[in-house]
């Protein structure tokens, strides 16, 4: 630590999924980013090679950002979306939707990702009790699923050590399906791997046949899992979900926290894959990142028989209130309008290739049992030291951060993410520095 944050009390702030101990023993602090780059609290650049947490997709310090938050703060602080709304939260559904799938138009606002998961999963159940089948309230999500830690992000999700402590707590009703990583078929594929797309997604018959159709409101999944580390479709995987969905009467819902807004290259995994689901959650990449904001875009259909369903007065007894905060729309606006001017999805995509090349390169390299790419993600397995799971990983991470660059771990896989301005240059840097670093661990 420099000599200004040698003082700081470090033992206030409970940090969130981090160790806490471990962290405060060695603080690593961030105190400025611009473009592609952090500065450390020693001063020290670092390359980010996670866009912050996935999210900040059009580099860090945007200026026409900074001058949208800026004019926003002294403009119009704060307004309420509930019986009364501001110009720009209509302006930003209107541009959030047209960069949704056709006829997912209508856009529900909230600040985070888990606020989205849990906003769609009550959109799902809703859907069904509107349109006279209240019996549908079964939801359907995967093993190794990330959707957040909201109660019902954390039921329908699969990571083990997020549910353990609040098993006896989760929504009833739920289950999962199979997740789709499978090394002993599709390890160092060169991105949607090719086995096991119908195999897996066949799954969800027998999820069916056990709880029968008629009680089952929604199927959620990501189209590319992330916080679990880098798990792709295998090719035919989504197109199946979709099929059996449909057949059912079963909402399909894509939770494109990670992938909304251009990390594969499309303005959505659903544009990417060309597979469109009902409902799509997104936050992260919609501004930048540079305030809390998130969201959920359905099908028109969902919407009307939601709001066609009542009577008068309020149809969904849902909200926050910050949705569509003027400083959310203020930022979502201004950072559509950079992904338009500089064309950050096709560029992902025509950079997509490269990035490929550079990571199927650490092929060979010690411990190294995975590369796994698509767009602008790849997800790198260690082999787990006996007994020390995460480990490895977790050396990787740390000698990466005293070499300038940031990586994004869990378990013993590297998650690369960049920001979608990120240049050849830069990536050939990640690539052979975590190369470097992963030939020195243990
Ligand atoms: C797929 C997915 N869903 C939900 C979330 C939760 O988002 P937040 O941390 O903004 O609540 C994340 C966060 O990484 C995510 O990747």
């Amino acid at each position: 630590m420099s000599s200004d944050t040698a003082t700081l009390d470090l033992s206030h702030l409970w940090m969130p999924f981090t160790a806490n101990r471990t962290f405060k023993a060695h603080p690593r602090l961030l105190s400025a980013a611009k473009g592609m780059y952090y500065t450390d609290t020693d001063g020290h650049q670092i390359l980010d090679g996670t866009a912050g947490l996935w999210c900040v997709n059009a580099g860090h310090g945007r200026q026409p950002i900074v001058d949208a938050l800026h004019a926003q703060a002294q403009k119009l602080d704060y307004a309420s979306s509930f019986n009364i709304g501001h110009v720009d939260s209509f302006r930003a559904a209107s541009e959030v939707a047209a960069l949704m799938p056709q006829s997912m138009d209508r856009v529900f606002f909230t600040n985070s990702g888990s606020e989205s998961v849990d906003t769609a999963l009550k959109i799902a159940v809703a859907y069904h009790r509107a349109k006279g089948e209240g019996q549908r309230t079964r939801l359907i999500g995967r093993e190794r699923g990330y959707h957040g830690v909201g109660f019902g992000g954390i039921s329908v999700g699969g990571i083990s050590p997020n549910r353990k402590a609040f098993s006896g707590v989760l929504l009833p009703g739920v289950d999962h399906l199979p997740h789709t990583h499978d090394l002993a078929h599709n390890a160092f594929s060169r991105g949607q791997p090719a086995w096991g797309g119908e195999h897996f997604a066949d799954a969800l018959e027998d999820i069916i046949a056990l709880h029968d159709a008629s009680t089952i409101a929604a199927v959620i999944v990501e189209p590319l899992a992330g916080s679990t580390g880098v798990l792709l479709p295998p090719k035919g995987y989504l197109e199946r979900l979709r099929a059996i969905t449909e057949k059912y009467g079963i909402l399909l819902i894509f939770d494109e926290i990670i992938t909304g807004f251009g990390r594969l290259g499309a303005a959505t995994a659903s544009d990417f894959f060309g597979v469109k689901p009902d409902i799509i959650t997104f936050a992260k990449g919609v501004c930048n990142a540079a305030v809390p904001a998130g969201g959920v875009s359905v099908r028109r259909g969902i919407y009307d028989t939601i709001v066609d369903a009542t009577e008068g007065g309020i149809e969904f007894f849902h909200g926050y209130t910050f949705s569509a905060h003027p400083m959310a729309t203020a930022a979502i606006l201004a950072t559509l309008g950079i992904y338009r001017a500089e064309k950050l999805f096709e560029r992902a995509h025509g950079l997509a290739g490269k990035f490929e090349d550079a990571a199927h390169a650490l092929k060979g390299t010690a411990h190294v049992i995975d590369i796994r790419n698509l767009g602008l993600v790849a997800g790198i397995e260690l082999e787990s030291r006996p007994g020390a799971k995460g480990a490895r990983a977790a050396e990787v991470f740390a000698k990466c951060f005293d070499r300038g660059l940031l990586v994004r771990y869990t378990g013993d896989i590297i998650a690369i993410s960049p920001p979608l301005i990120i240049e050849e240059k830069q990536i050939d840097q990640i690539f052979s520095t975590l190369k470097d670093v992963i030939s020195v661990v243990k």
